[in-house]
């Protein structure tokens, strides 16, 4: 059989399905796009989940990738087994509901056997085990023998991973002769062992996967196909292991070289041969694609990955900085396919250098530290080092919790993991509740004050929109890096910016920040200016990465920069307005513009008065009407000054300042953005007028969009109002004016019968009046009525009566409330009302007293009210007589 490098091989593929009509497409990035489902590119089809489902149309109905992948969820055994790699090229041809099983199974046959020359004897397809259409396709028309057909399950031949489309499938099977064999009599395909390679897997797109289990089916059918390219590889050459073939093996060399070692002497020396060899692929490769080192999600797998091929070269006695020399190795054996590789170089070395050199400077301190806690076990006989140790390490120390759990491993010691997840919680909450409130950049505002202060930003947006710059600096939340990516959120400084930073009271620009190609796209949230005279771009990359020194393009959202210039604008003309209603001694004294109002605040004694409001708004308007030109010019200050321009009070300015005028109409010293002419302002309103401090007044207004955004919900609100009272718009005001009429009819009404109501009551009451001890008394019992309502009965019955007592008792929610008033002449006479509550009390099952003219007491026993109103007789029988 002909041999093939991969690098041929990975040629030969994609231009066998071009020939087939596939539009061939170079690899996607690592980092997903879009799917939150994966951290990494795992898979040929991943990048192309949205064609697959129909959300997205694709380019051409067949496409055809070799796809750089990692899958990191058997990293354990990485090294252990020459099986394993966490990085590796997938071939693959799909059609988006193209063609189906038939031509996806001939074309895989087509290519091993005819155009890689596989042996058709040694080739063996495996189908679905309820896939009869696609064992009758290799049966009857591709003449596969029945009994070479191998029916698998769904643990076997069901390909899905994380959420989206998925199906049955179809696999390849090769067999790579006896002398890779486990040598059991019933060793045959699906056997564990090395002998039956699975080189293809044909799958069979036809559902999608909601992430829980449920599947849909898709309204097309899809074929997804894979082959790992390395794994193809060692069966065309014939070699034992993916780090056996050209590429890997000429890395693989170069590690034994540079650790003066030969691969298959030892087997541990080979685990770290091949730990080495793999990750060092993965690392290039991920780095290239913008993802920097971190302790979080992908930041974090490159991270590990580097820092266990660190730990394997120390393992290997290297005893020096190596990584980027292999660095070099993949790079030259890949860029054939990946030319990003070489491009971005200097890059890749750069950051690979960096975290080797502080990983080096980590790890002696922790293995220092390590051992010596090892020793501490070891005297103690203890097989488990704490959690709170573990923590120690990571948190002081910054050495990882799995590189100091395969080290204990590696000695047969363990670790407390559930100690160190606690302690690792009470670190967060404790650090949390210490940062209190965060600004947007959460706790690290220093991250900029470490940025060299050499950096500037120049800003150019007063006459552009659009600008292409250079990125000087990049900041993580936390940290300068040196590249962004897809899902970060960070900070973008550039050479020159066209982005308004917050200031002057105008707020920032909004817009994106993007590469020529359009691979990068970063949103613009907020704009910052920053001491030095450097400008942040603050926000998110939505797309692909970027690196310091990368030129951008700037571009502003043009409607936000335009509706701010008009508030802008708007607010010069409404402060001369202000000076001219009330006169001179209005000075600005803070002020807020954005693309939806303004707000102005002023010093001036009170109150704008109606009138006073709507002269303001009249003269603005006019100036508006007017069509004033807004001229700007750079003056140095003293000719600035000789042109009366409203400068801000207790300001300080540079030689040169900026002078807004508009028209004769206002002069003004400012940095804003504005309109060319006021017309463009369109119309003004102001919208609410408050005092903010002593002899400080504020103004809120809206021009243009904001005014008749205001007026919409405005009408809106009419119109509803109109509706809930059946009326029009038109005639609302009529008919409020009849209702109220109606509601004053009715309100007179009810009064009237309510007090009808009570005389009647108190007609009943006063015939239940009784004489104790020569004194007029009532002793009442009613319902739902609270204290204030007693007191107020108590009032009217001492009216009615001239002089006596009153003892009323109301239950209300299985409550009592119990009242006692005594007139003047009652109490001459012997009677006290805070006695008589007092003794009557126990009765409700409560307490209370109070003065001899008033008392009151609450109960919880409503069952005891005529008891206590009867004794209430008594009592007062007593105090009377
Ligand atoms: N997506 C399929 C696989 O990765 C082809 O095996």
């Amino acid at each position: 059989m002909q041999t093939y490098g991969v690098n041929e091989l990975r040629k030969m593929f994609l231009d066998f399905f071009e020939s087939k009509g596939h539009l061939v497409k170079k690899s996607f990035s690592l980092v997903p796009h879009n799917d939150k489902s994966l951290l990494l590119i795992n898979s040929g089809m991943a990048p192309l989940k949205p064609y697959f489902t129909g959300q997205e149309i694709p380019p051409r109905r067949r496409m055809a990738t070799c796809q750089k992948c990692i899958r990191t969820g058997d990293i354990e055994n990485v090294g252990k087994t020459a099986r394993h790699g966490t990085f590796f090229e997938m071939l693959g041809n799909f059609s988006f509901g193209d063609y189906f099983k038939k031509e996806a199974i001939r074309w895989s046959w087509e290519f091993l056997t005819e155009v890689v020359g596989l042996d058709p004897e040694r080739l063996y397809p495996s189908v679905y085990v309820d896939d009869q259409e696609a064992f009758d396709i290799w049966n009857k028309e591709m003449g596969i023998p029945a009994e070479r057909i191998y029916k698998f399950g769904k643990e076997d031949n069901f390909w899905e991973h994380g959420s989206g489309p998925c199906g049955p499938c179809s696999e390849i099977y090769y067999d790579r002769g006896e002398k890779y064999g486990c040598g059991r009599p019933d060793c045959t395909v699906g056997c564990e062992c090395d002998r039956y390679m699975e080189i293809w897997n044909n799958v069979f797109t036809q559902f999608d996967n909601d992430g829980h289990g449920n599947y849909s089916e898709l309204e097309q059918k899809n074929i997804d196909t894979g082959m790992g390219l390395e794994r193809l590889a060692s069966v065309v050459q014939d070699v034992d292991s993916i780090f056996d073939v050209d590429t890997i093996k000429a890395l693989r060399d170069h590690v034994c070289r540079i650790a003066g070692v030969e691969y298959g002497k030892d087997e541990n020396q080979d685990v770290s041969i091949r730990v080495i060899t793999d990750h060092i692929r993965s690392v290039t490769f991920m780095i290239s694609d913008g993802i920097m080192p971190s302790n979080e999600g992908r930041g974090y797998v490159l991270r590990r990955l580097l820092r266990r091929a660190c730990r394997h070269g120390r393992l290997l006695n290297i005893g020096r900085k190596f990584l980027n020399e292999l660095c070099e190795t993949v790079i030259e054996g890949s860029k054939d396919g990946y030319p990003e590789l070489e491009e971005k170089k200097d890059f890749i070395l750069n950051v690979i250098s960096k975290e080797e050199d502080q990983f080096n400077k980590t790890i002696d301190q922790g293995l220092g530290i390590l051992a010596d806690m090892e020793k501490d076990m070891a005297k103690n006989g203890e097989k488990t080092l704490s959690g709170e140790n573990a923590f120690k390490l990571y948190d002081t120390y910054g050495f990882p919790l799995d590189l100091t759990k395969e080290i204990l491993e590696e000695k047969g010691l363990g670790i407390d993991e559930e100690g160190f997840q606690a302690a690792m919680k009470v670190q967060r909450e404790t650090a949390r509740a210490a940062r209190g409130v965060t600004n947007y950049m959460g706790a690290d505002v220093t991250v900029y004050e470490s940025i060299d202060p050499s950096v500037t930003s120049t800003f150019v947006g007063y006459d552009t929109l659009t600008h292409a710059s250079k990125v000087t600096v990049l900041t993580t939340e936390t940290e300068i890096t040196d590249a962004l990516t897809e899902g970060v959120e960070g900070t973008i400084f550039v050479e020159e910016t066209p982005f308004y930073a917050t200031s002057g009271g105008q707020n920032a620009d909004k817009g994106t920040i993007v590469s020529e190609d359009g691979s990068f796209a970063f949103e613009v949230k907020d704009v910052k200016k920053l001491l030095g005279g450097k400008i942040a771009h603050i926000g998110c990359v939505t797309k692909g990465m970027v690196k310091t020194g990368d030129t951008v393009k700037l571009q502003v959202e043009e409607e936000n920069r335009l509706l701010s210039g008009r508030n802008h604008s708007a607010t010069h003309l409404l402060q001369k307005a202000l000076r001219t209603v009330l006169g001179t001694h209005v000075e600005q004294a803070g002020s807020y513009v954005d693309a939806s109002r303004l707000r102005f605040d002023f010093t001036h004694f009170s109150a704008l008065s109606q009138e006073e409001l709507k002269e303001v708004e009249e003269i603005v308007n006019k100036a508006i009407a007017d069509a004033l030109p807004v001229k700007v010019e750079n003056l140095p200050i003293e000719e600035a000054k000789k042109t009366g321009a409203q400068a801000l009070f207790g300001e300080k300015y540079g030689d040169i300042v900026r002078v807004v005028s508009m028209g004769d109409f206002s002069i003004e010293f400012c940095g804003g953005t504005h309109v060319d002419n006021t017309s463009s302002i369109g119309c003004f309103k102001i919208i609410s007028e408050t005092g903010v401090a002593a002899g400080v007044r504020r103004i809120e207004a809206l021009t243009s969009k904001g005014l008749l955004t205001y007026y919409a919900d405005l009408e809106n609100v009419l119109h509803e109002a109109a509706k809930a009272l059946k009326t029009t718009p038109d005639h609302l005001e009529e008919k409020i004016a009849h209702l109220q009429m109606e509601n004053k009819e009715l309100r007179s009404e009810v009064e009237s019968l309510k007090s009808k109501l009570a005389k009647d009551a108190m007609g009943d009451v006063m015939d239940q009046m009784k004489e104790i001890g020569g004194m007029k008394a009532v002793m009442l019992k009613v319902e739902g009525v609270d204290m204030n309502g007693l007191r107020e009965l108590g009032d009217q019955l001492k009216e009615k009566m001239g002089e006596g007592v009153a003892v009323i008792a109301s239950v209300a929610d299985g409550k009592v409330s119990l009242m006692a008033t005594a007139t003047d002449g009652a109490v001459k006479k012997g009677a006290h009302s805070g006695n008589l509550i007092k003794a009557i009390a126990g009765l409700v099952g409560g307490g209370g007293g109070g003065r001899p003219n008033m008392a009151q007491a609450g109960g919880k026993n409503p069952a005891g009210v005529d008891d206590a109103l009867k004794k209430a007789e008594e009592v007062l029988g007593e105090q009377l007589s």
